[in-house]
């Protein structure tokens, strides 16, 4: 997830594009650039690794507004995925007279980028975005039709796979930009002789109200004095005009009162970017691997080791991993881990998964392993921070900056990332055929659509919230993977809402915890798919009837067939189908909106709960 900003018009460009890069930096902040073109075929380029202030100093060192003038510029800000966070990596990408912007992820950059170096072609980033810059400028200079600018963005277009939302400019035709999109966002601006681009409204909110949401496989051409959209063949469509009523305020929150209910909304794609380019030539591939096939044959014993959120999901994928390898794997909390002397060596393999890549407890925890010679595989949605680099291998969750304290888009990229591990273990095992990893791929992919039904039906559960936010006390029940999901659930509850809140295995109800059960006491229970109906089923089954007959009021999360459940229930939330293993990637939602609409309620700051860090680097 990154930042996209453009302009063109009459105003000078560089302030407008700036100020709209302010507007995107909670979209990203490893680093920000500019490209303004100056209107006599040059463009000019600053880029800064960083917060935006550090481009901003080098802006003013380097002549401010008269250093970079011009009426047309591109700007971005940076999450990164491919390639550290730094000043070569940083956006815009330069080839002679092209600079391009890109978010996303061009999943066939390595075939690309090994035609371009064969060709002689020198590139300077690790970037997947830097081939499209430089395929832009040898479609060019191939002539014929692909000499005209427009045509040969949209040859290069052809060749991108992936998500991407890119932005073209070229310094010999300063009148005009050619942006595109693919899975991943991008609106235009109509102001009066002048055009704007954003990854959201909120880029351009300051200078105009109309804008255009442009649709999946998108290309529009745009000139001061106005614009034209067509598909990547050049066939004429349309945007969809509309005007904007936010506040600015509102933009940046993309129209939800917090960030924690954007990010919720933002699940799908978080899920789907985390898996996309993951598996190429039927095989799962991680961001980056020091360790070898061989190495990972050798591995005996796996330890995942987190804090918080990041913990819940490992003991999601512990049932995963022994499943899908038959090793043997412990879940450990970080600040636990290495004060108890675990039994590590070279064949340990220890899975440290970590949102920031920066909670001193997971990194000493890491460190501890790596002295005892023990092989890292860190899992992690911060490009270039500490425990990725620490570790062995890095497999990166692509949520984008989370920016709510309570996780939750992190949360199910983690879990997507973690079934990943398994999947990668197996195969390098042999314990999977690849037929078998294939599919298991296959129903991730599924996945996105299934979060999208039930990120789309959470108002029934609001209103569930409202109903019990006076309540003192809630307990989570669930089986198998239900059971970190009841973890998750009453985690969420307590750190937003700041209520009394356990998570239990539902079996182990009945050896103390049923004893804290009193009339109207809400307890949550999700209940295991009806394809794995079975034992776990019906034992569920029991266990509400257990609590139901002590007078707790039961709210089920089930599938929308369950009828056996339903009579039990309270309240019922439907959740579309699964598997059991998958079931958390849905389950988990509806906890998540019910603990923020309880905090809401509560008049409890949602994205800022009291006595939290986003991360915590003390131990
Ligand atoms: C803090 C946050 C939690 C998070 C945990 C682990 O306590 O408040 O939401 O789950 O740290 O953070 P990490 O960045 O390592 O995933």
């Amino acid at each position: 997830m990154c930042g996209i900003v453009g302009y063109v018009g009459q105003q000078a460009a560089l302030p407008v594009v700036v100020e709209a890069l302010r507007r995107m930096e909670y979209r990203g902040y490893d680093s920000a650039g500019v490209a303004i073109l100056d209107g006599a075929g040059e463009v000019r380029v600053e880029k800064r690794a960083g917060k935006l202030a550090n481009l901003e100093e080098a802006l003013v060192a380097d002549g401010g507004e008269a250093g970079f003038v011009g009426t047309t510029g591109i700007g971005h800000t940076r999450w990164a995925t491919h390639g550290r966070p730094n000043d070569r990596n940083a956006h815009p990408h330069v080839s002679g007279d092209v600079a391009i912007v890109h978010n996303g992820i061009i999943e066939n950059f390595a075939p690309l980028r090994a035609e371009l170096e064969s060709a002689g072609v020198e590139l300077v980033s690790d970037t997947d975005s830097e081939v499209a810059a430089h395929l832009l400028t040898r479609a060019i200079e191939s002539g014929g039709t692909a000499g005209d600018f427009v045509a040969s963005c949209r040859a290069v277009l052809a060749r991108l796979e992936g998500a991407f939302t890119l932005v073209f400019s070229h310094a010999k035709h300063p009148d005009v930009l050619v942006a595109a999109r693919r899975s991943t966002p991008l609106v235009l601006g109509v102001g009066q002789g002048e055009m704007f681009l954003g990854s959201d409204v909120a880029a351009f909110i300051e200078h105009t109200r109309d804008a255009v949401e442009l649709g999946q496989d998108n290309v529009v051409v745009m000139r001061a004095d106005g614009y034209e959209v067509t598909d990547f063949d050049g066939e004429p469509t349309e945007g969809r005009p509309f005007r904007i009523d936010w506040d600015l305020e509102a933009a940046e929150k993309g129209g939800y009162d917090y960030f924690m209910l954007k990010e919720i909304a933002e699940q799908p794609q978080a899920v789907a970017d985390t898996l996309l380019g993951k598996f190429q030539d039927g095989r799962i591939v991680l961001d980056e691997q020091r360790i070898s096939d061989q190495e990972l044959r050798d591995i005996d014993k796996v330890f995942i080791i987190a804090c918080g959120s990041a913990y819940h999901s490992g003991l999601v994928a512990k049932y995963a991993i022994e499943h899908w390898t038959r090793l043997p794997c412990e879940v450990e909390i970080a600040s636990e881990f290495r004060y108890r002397d675990p039994v590590l060596d070279r064949s340990t393999l220890v899975v440290a998964i970590s949102q920031s890549g920066e909670t001193a407890d997971t990194l000493e925890a890491v460190r501890h392993a790596k002295s005892q010679k023990a092989r890292v595989l860190a899992v992690c949605n911060t490009n270039g921070s500490q425990i990725p680099r620490e570790a062995d291998a890095v497999l990166y969750t692509h949520a984008g900056p989370e920016i709510g304290v309570a996780s939750t888009k992190a949360y199910l990229a983690q879990i997507t990332a973690n079934y990943l591990v398994g999947l990668a273990l197996a195969q390098a095992r042999g314990t999977k055929f690849p037929d078998e990893v294939a599919a298991e791929f296959r129903q991730l992919e599924r996945m996105p659509e299934s979060i999208q039904q039930v990120v789309d039906s959470l108002e029934p559960v609001r209103e569930i919230a409202r109903e019990l936010a006076d309540s003192k006390s809630v307990l989570f029940l669930g089986r198998h993977v239900g059971y970190p999901t009841a973890l998750e659930g009453a985690l969420k509850l307590k750190e937003l809402a700041y209520m009394h809140a356990e998570g239990f295995p539902a079996g182990e109800l009945k050896h103390g915890p049923i004893a804290l059960i009193e009339d109207d006491l809400p307890v949550f229970v999700v209940m295991p798919p009806v394809e794995g109906r079975g034992v776990l089923h019906s034992k569920l089954v029991s266990n509400i009837q257990e609590i139901k007959a002590r007078g707790a009021r039961t709210i089920v999360i089930a599938e929308e067939s369950d009828e056996v459940v339903k009579p039990l229930s309270d309240y019922f939330i439907p959740i579309p189908p699964s598997t059991t293993l998958l079931q958390p990637l849905l389950a988990t939602i509806p906890y998540q909106a019910f603990a923020a609409e309880v905090a809401a309620a509560r008049g409890y700051d949602v994205d800022k709960p009291r006595n939290l860090a986003k991360s915590v680097t003390v131990e």
